[in-house]
């Protein structure tokens, strides 16, 4: 969507000058445990060996690279020690991303970006690997059981809470 808003808006002869960021159309699919490669690259190529680069899904840093190097200490701790990028790429302007070890919660809407410059879009579809399919399941039932644990426990401190603190509450926080 975004790259045919880009695109026929860079068939203005004012876009010429400026540099398109091409991500996918099509999402990405990988299977759980796989590794993936997010394609995202500039037209026409650039060196941006010397700029910063920057993957994120939705607000999470997925990967950051500025100072001509990786910067993983603001990288989201899901994403940690499981990205790269493509030094020799990037001096042609592919800032393709790399991500090892897929898991289901990887799946989602990616954004490649030189902050500079550009920004574009990468869907990541997951399946789960068959024969797999079972664990997952099993894996998701414990999940959901866990947070309904949390939630119930929770709950009963709030409420716990209010009994004991209905007196002290301000009338602001009431309200
Ligand atoms: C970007 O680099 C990756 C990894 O080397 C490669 O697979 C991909 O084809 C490259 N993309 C372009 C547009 O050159
Ligand atoms: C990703 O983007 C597509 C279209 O841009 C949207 O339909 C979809 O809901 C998004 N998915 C997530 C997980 O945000």
């Amino acid at each position: 969507m975004y790259n045919k808003v880009l695109l026929s808006v860079c068939s203005s002869v004012l876009c010429v000058a400026h540099t398109l960021l091409i991500g996918s159309h099509q999402p990405i699919v990988a299977l759980v445990g796989d590794d993936v490669l997010l394609p995202c690259h500039l037209e026409p190529p650039l060196d941006v060996t010397t700029l910063s680069v920057e993957w994120r899904r939705g607000p999470a840093l997925v990967h950051v690279y500025r100072s001509r190097g990786d910067d993983p200490a603001s990288q989201d701790q899901n994403f940690k020690g499981r990205t790269s990028l493509f030094q020799d790429e990037m001096t042609r302007g592919n800032i393709s991303l790399k991500l090892t070890d897929v898991t289901e919660q990887d799946a989602g809407n990616y954004t490649c970006s030189v902050p500079k410059l550009q920004r574009s879009y990468v869907t990541l579809v997951v399946e789960p690997q068959p024969g797999r399919e079972r664990g997952f399941y099993a894996t998701f039932i414990i999940i959901i059981a866990a947070i309904a644990v949390i939630v119930l426990v929770v709950i009963g401190a709030c409420l716990k809470n209010k009994k004991i603190g209905k007196s002290q509450i301000s009338p602001l926080f009431i309200s």
